[in-house]
């Protein structure tokens, strides 16, 4: 840990995920000197209340960047574009939440127990990967460094909370609505999602595939180094209110067993295997949901790929938790650890300066 405490921003402070990621800095004890709570110009000078304690907004603007040590970006991808690099410029180290940085080669994209050592080359922007992909690659790194990785198939069960504050609004109106037979008002999304199923995330792209499931192919590819991996993704929304669940299918190079499949999966550090069919044990959106860790569960032989090469999974986690707020701080917590906060290029030209007098 530092020696001296940080000021550390939080942009989106008022949406869920900005919440969020209060109250997981808070819990962990992070070493937060002055804390900086950033949103839009409609919420300055209001108030919000995390964990019993109340903090004031203030506007995101280049100049709040000012004195920041680190800044936990969840606004959008727009406002990520926009302000990210007046942060970095202004030596905040940025970490993004938005898929406004993710494939940029320049970015790191990171998954705490996956690829930390790609925190080295960061040069002020770090990316949070999107929160399906999150949960699915610890598991699948455990296969690849295993056994390999042929093929991945994923379908994934996103809860309403991964929308944001308004989609939670409308789910819980349109139960209420159904409840005293009224119709089920939808803004957020295209259609009711109370007592319905929708396979559309994100917008869609000219290959048929959603940006959401799009995301999910070239983000785990770049966090696993795999850039050929093949891997197709539907995602559906469903309404659950919060932790996302897939069913996954993989295609291994060599041989894997379910038994120990298991073992390796129990072995990632933050996964937790939940496989007891015959006392109903396996994983939950519900029991998941205020935890940090993935859990895995349903892990069978898939027949329909010869001499024990194919397995599928159930993969839950909390979309607010891992998949957004906690691996953010435990990005934040590891660039600490290796003395990685500032951009490479500031570390570097700092080390020179101290050890060899060099301009
Ligand atoms: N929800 C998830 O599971 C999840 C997971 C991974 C990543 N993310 C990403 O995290 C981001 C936020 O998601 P969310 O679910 O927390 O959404 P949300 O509940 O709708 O909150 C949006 C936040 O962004 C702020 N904001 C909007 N426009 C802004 C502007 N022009 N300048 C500054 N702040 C602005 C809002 O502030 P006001 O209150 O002032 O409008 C609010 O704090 C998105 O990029 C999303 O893709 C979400």
């Amino acid at each position: 840990m530092p020696n001296r405490p940080l000021t550390v921003a939080v942009v989106g402070a008022t949406g869920v995920v900005g919440r969020t990621m209060i109250q997981v800095l808070f819990e962990r004890e992070f070493p937060v000197g002055e804390l900086r709570l950033l949103a839009s110009g409609r919420s300055a000078g209001r108030t919000v209340s995390v964990d019993g304690r109340t903090h004031e907004i203030a506007e995101a603007v280049p100049d709040a960047f000012d004195g920041v040590d680190i800044a936990l970006f969840s606004a959008g991808g727009d406002v990520s574009q926009e302000l990210a690099p007046h942060a970095a410029a202004r030596g905040a180290t940025v970490i993004d939440n938005s898929s406004a940085w993710r494939m940029d080669p320049t970015v790191p994209l990171v998954v705490s127990q996956v690829n930390p050592d790609d925190l080295e080359w960061h040069e002020g922007i770090v990316a949070n990967p999107n929160c399906s992909t999150m949960q699915l690659v610890p598991v699948l790194m455990a296969i690849r460094d295993s056994v390999g990785i042929e093929r991945v198939i994923v379908d994934t069960y996103q809860s309403v909370s991964g929308t944001g504050a308004d989609a939670i609004a409308e789910l819980e109106g349109q139960i209420r609505a159904h409840a005293s037979g009224q119709p089920k008002e939808a803004t957020v999304y295209p259609h009711p999602i109370a007592f319905n199923a929708l396979p559309e995330i994100d917008v869609f792209l000219d290959n048929g595939y959603t940006k959401e499931e799009w995301k999910v192919v070239t983000e785990s590819r770049k966090i696993l180094h795999l850039p050929e991996l093949r891997l197709s993704c539907t995602a559906v929304r469903i309404p659950v209110f919060v932790s996302h669940s897939e069913a996954v299918h993989v295609e291994t190079r060599e041989p894997l067993t379910p038994e120990r499949a298991r073992d390796l999966f129990g072995r990632v550090p933050g996964v937790v295997v939940e496989d007891d069919p015959a006392s109903h044990t396996y994983p939950l959106a519900s029991r998941a949901a205020g935890r940090d860790e993935v859990f895995v569960g349903r892990v069978r032989r898939d027949p329909s790929i010869p001499d024990d090469r194919g397995l599928a999974f159930w993969v839950v986690s909390d979309n607010l938790r891992k998949g957004a707020a906690t691996n953010a701080v435990e990005l934040a917590e590891a660039l600490i650890a290796r003395d990685w906060i500032r951009a490479r290029s500031r570390r570097e030209t700092v080390t020179s300066g101290v050890g060899g007098g060099s301009a």
